[in-house]
């Protein structure tokens, strides 16, 4: 029996050496027509396979090996215990080939110094066991990034998109798919390493060429109506055709979707940590543009837009992410913290000690300027050689709605450009054309969750803000940056207005924190002062509805009432609403006037109230359950910061 065992054995060891001696590594297809193609990794010969083995993703393909954009671990194929296996990756076209190398890695060589933002030891390059060729995105892939908004005219529309070498290109759109009759040219623009202010946004690790940008805007569109496009040139590639509802600023209702701190999904890990509910985010909001058939809706993502936050590559995966939303439905945006905020920005109050940090990794506004125009005309120096800051404060109509947009990472205070833009323009809107007001800005002017750095900055919003705010009867007001959602009462210097007639004598907005699009950081919940040993709940009174899930709102305006609704990301239904009346006099067929009743809201409030306390204490007793096991038995305040570059 010996022999022959000894025999297998050495048959075995020399099958093993001769195979460590050349693990191998493809992967497939080479040429690749899309963005978004999936390539197939596969390796064989592994000697010794250790659940630490991991893959790493390079573009450009000749980048040292610690400077991957991401990596993933072999034992995520079920077959890599035998030393081979295989994985699925989509690819984003970054204008640079791909290549992958297998490395091992043990658990005496981790090194806890050398780690990413969650302080995980990043996986180490020692033993370099196999490279793959190449892969790379055919000439012809066509630009991708597609995304549109509006412009400051009603009869526009404006379609931006990313091609690698900045080729002429073209916007072709007509009504119907087959007969894209029209055709209008791009301008084209890009920013460079220089212009990125600091690390990592100029280092090799993170900074890659973002590509040439292309704006092209459609004109003279019929109301309504739907408009199908493409983009690029016969050259560079088309993209597929897409479809779109032009504006319609006759129209009676108004469909938004809204949201802050979504952030971006990525097939691998990476430096820092990624936002991965964004993905169940955007399926959601997805769904719900496909059922609105021919209705026209916009979203409003308002502030930390990508979190790449000095890695170029997430910029792009972020936008890949979106484009099945963004090419549909204008993608409209305000700046967060992530997008610039930097301790060299020009704007430094002497109050802002612990606000101005380093959240947007040296990227000092400038792809979030470039990647993205906003209406209206804002624009800053920042300060450096870099293009202005833009898409700062800017406002639209839709429909019954006026939407107005606010930078609270610039100057917002009395006497400044951007407060004489607010007080102009809310003094402009004509009530009788859209009933409804709706700002919107990234830090929140109201929130209980336990954000104390941004304290100083609140106190300013509630003093020079607030009350334009109040005169002005904006009917709502959204926030992000706190990454939950909370609804406030009608709230005026933390007093709720007296709800049943409030919307008859105006003169208070309902605040509403909707930054739980993605972002998974949370800053805990403030307790009401007399119930400190019950941490969670009950909140403030001001505080009408506090909700732990992932998720975006959906805003549903006539010229009667304004719905906005809380969908979660777990269930895809609604978890809390809001409805507000116009108290809009209405002409009926008689001319006499009607006015809304205000009872139908005040009723309506307070059975969602019940059901909000009810839900949200059901919530929040199970996060404080959850958070309790994890980190502590007391309420205390918590850092906001892991680190100086990962904020809320
Ligand atoms: C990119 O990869 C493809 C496929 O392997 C290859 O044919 C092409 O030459 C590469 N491009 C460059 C610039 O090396
Ligand atoms: C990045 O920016 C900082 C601050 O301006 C500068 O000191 C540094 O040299 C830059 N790094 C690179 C690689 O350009
Ligand atoms: C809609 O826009 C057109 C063109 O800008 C303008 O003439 C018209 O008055 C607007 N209609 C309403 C209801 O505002
Ligand atoms: C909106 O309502 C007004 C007043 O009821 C009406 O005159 C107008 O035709 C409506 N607009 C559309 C697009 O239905
Ligand atoms: C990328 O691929 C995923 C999965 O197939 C798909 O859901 C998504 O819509 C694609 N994105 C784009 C921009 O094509
Ligand atoms: C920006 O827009 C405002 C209002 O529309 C206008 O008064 C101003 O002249 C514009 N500024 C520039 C530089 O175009
Ligand atoms: C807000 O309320 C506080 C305390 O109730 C009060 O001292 C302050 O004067 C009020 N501010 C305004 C602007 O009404
Ligand atoms: C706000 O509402 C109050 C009370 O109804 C009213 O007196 C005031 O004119 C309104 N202001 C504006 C700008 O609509």
């Amino acid at each position: 029996m010996a022999p022959p065992f000894l025999l297998l054995l050495l048959l075995l060891s020399s099958f093993r050496s001769s195979l460590s001696s050349n693990p191998s590594l493809s992967a497939t297809p080479k040429h690749l027509t899309k963005s978004n193609n999936t390539v197939r990794i596969q390796w064989s010969g592994v000697p010794s396979p250790s659940p630490l083995d991991w893959l790493g993703i390079y573009s450009p393909p000749d980048s040292p090996d610690d400077h991957f954009i991401g990596y993933l671990f072999l034992n995520s194929s079920p077959s890599w215990p035998s030393g081979a296996g295989a994985l699925h990756l989509p690819l984003v076209n970054l204008r640079s080939n791909y290549s992958f190398r297998l490395f091992r890695w043990t658990a005496n060589e981790i090194n806890y110094r050398h780690h990413d933002h969650d302080q995980n030891p990043l996986p180490g390059t020692r033993h370099r066991l196999a490279v793959s060729e190449e892969v790379g995105f055919e000439r012809a892939a066509g630009p991708d990034q597609i995304h549109l908004s509006f412009t400051d005219r009603e009869d526009e529309m404006r379609v931006m998109f990313l091609t690698g070498d900045g080729a002429q290109s073209f916007v072709r759109y007509g009504l119907e798919e087959g007969n894209l009759d029209q055709s209008v040219g791009t301008e084209v623009r890009r920013y460079e390493r220089k212009d990125m202010c600091d690390s990592p946004a100029n280092s090799s690790l993170g900074w890659r060429d973002p590509g040439f940008i292309h704006d092209g805007v459609m004109k003279s569109l019929k109301k309504g109506t739907r408009y199908y496009y493409k983009v690029g040139s016969d050259a560079g590639g088309w993209s597929e055709i897409h479809s779109f509802i032009s504006r319609d600023n006759g129209s009676n209702e108004t469909i938004a979707f809204l949201f802050g701190d979504m952030g971006t999904y990525t097939p691998y890990a990476t430096f820092y940590r990624i936002q991965e509910e964004s993905k169940s985010t955007v399926k959601w909001i997805l769904r719900d543009i496909e059922a609105l058939g021919n209705k026209p809706a916009i979203v409003s993502h308002i502030g930390d837009i990508s979190y790449a936050r000095g890695f170029s590559w997430i910029w792009d995966e972020f936008f890949n992410q979106i484009e099945p939303i963004a090419s549909r439905v204008p993608y409209h945006v305000c700046i967060g913290n992530h997008e610039y905020d930097w301790p060299l920005q020009p704007w430094r109050p002497g109050w802002s000690y612990g606000v101005y940090r380093k959240d947007g990794g040296g990227e000092c506004g400038v792809p979030y300027s470039l990647r993205f125009k906003m209406p209206g005309n804002s624009s800053l120096p920042t300060g450096t050689v870099a293009p202005n800051t833009e898409n700062l404060y800017y406002s639209f109509d839709a429909g019954v709605v006026h939407f107005l947009y606010i930078s609270t990472e610039t100057n917002f205070l009395k006497g400044s450009d951007q407060y004489n833009f607010i007080k102009a323009d809310l003094e402009s809107v004509d009530r009788n054309k859209t009933p409804f007001i709706v700002v919107q800005g990234h830090r929140p002017m109201y929130t209980t969750s336990n954000e104390v750095t941004d304290t100083p900055m609140r106190e300013r919003m509630l003093e020079h803000l607030e009350p334009l705010l109040v005169q002005y009867n904006v009917t709502l007001a959204l926030w992000g940056h706190v990454h939950r959602y909370e609804r406030f009462c009608p709230v005026k210097n933390f007093s709720c207005v007296d709800m049943a007639s409030q919307f008859e004598s105006g003169g208070a907005p309902v605040h509403v924190v909707i930054g739980m699009a993605g972002q998974d950081w949370q800053p805990i919940w403030e307790p009401r002062p007399t119930h400190l040993d019950v941490p969670i709940f009950p909140q403030p009174e001001r505080s009408m509805y506090r909700g732990g899930e992932f998720g975006y709102t959906r805003l549903v305006a006539t010229r009667e009432k304004l719905t906005l609704t809380y969908i979660g990301n777990h269930d895809g239904q609604t978890h809390d609403m809001v409805e507000i009346p116009s108290g809009h006099t209405l002409k009926n067929d008689d001319g006499e006037g009607v006015v809304e009743s205000t009872l139908s809201w005040y009723v309506k409030g307070a059975v969602m109230l019940m059901l909000g306390v009810f839900v949200g204490y059901a919530l929040g007793f199970v996060t404080r359950c959850r958070r309790n096991n994890v980190q502590r038995a007391t309420w205390t305040p918590v850092r906001m910061e892991e680190s100086e570059a990962n904020g809320p």
